[in-house]
């Protein structure tokens, strides 16, 4: 009984793990903690604005810096946002230095959650 309760248990636990990410439950509260104070309407640094409506200035939109989308639904690897959060982005054309500035870089599971939210096509959800 015991053991049944137990592999329940870690089906509920893993089945939770490998949710897809949700970009308001997932993605912006990290851009929230992480990105907004210097990424914000008015005085946005590097010309992009991640709030109110990070989607928005995101999903489909040329990036400044580099010839690349911000985000290319389905394609991580393409899509300049996601490079700057591992490197600065110098290999694909950009320039700048790597997300976020003057904190040290987002957690590896954080990097992962966005990579995977625009891996299965960065929808509004
Ligand atoms: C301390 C201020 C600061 C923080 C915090 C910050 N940024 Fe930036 N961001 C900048 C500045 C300044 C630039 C332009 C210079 C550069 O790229 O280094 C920039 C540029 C960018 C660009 C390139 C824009 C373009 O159109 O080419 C992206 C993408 C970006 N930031 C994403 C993020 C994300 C995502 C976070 C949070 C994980 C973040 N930034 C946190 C200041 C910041």
């Amino acid at each position: 009984m015991i053991r049944l309760f137990a592999l329940a248990l870690t089906a509920v636990i893993s089945s939770a793990h490998a949710q897809d990410p949700s970009f308001e439950r997932d993605v912006v509260p990290i851009l929230n903690n992480y990105c907004v104070m210097c990424h914000l309407p008015g005085g946005a640094q590097g010309g992009l604005s991640l709030y109110p409506d990070a989607w928005s200035e995101l999903v489909g939109i040329p990036s400044k810096q580099s010839p690349l989308l911000q985000v290319e639904p389905g394609s991580p690897e393409s899509s300049y946002f996601y490079i700057k959060l591992i490197e600065t982005g110098e290999s694909v054309g950009g320039s700048g230095q790597l997300m976020p500035i003057q904190q040290p870089p987002l957690a590896q599971d954080q990097i992962e959650t966005i990579r995977l939210w625009i891996e299965q096509g960065a929808l509004r959800n």
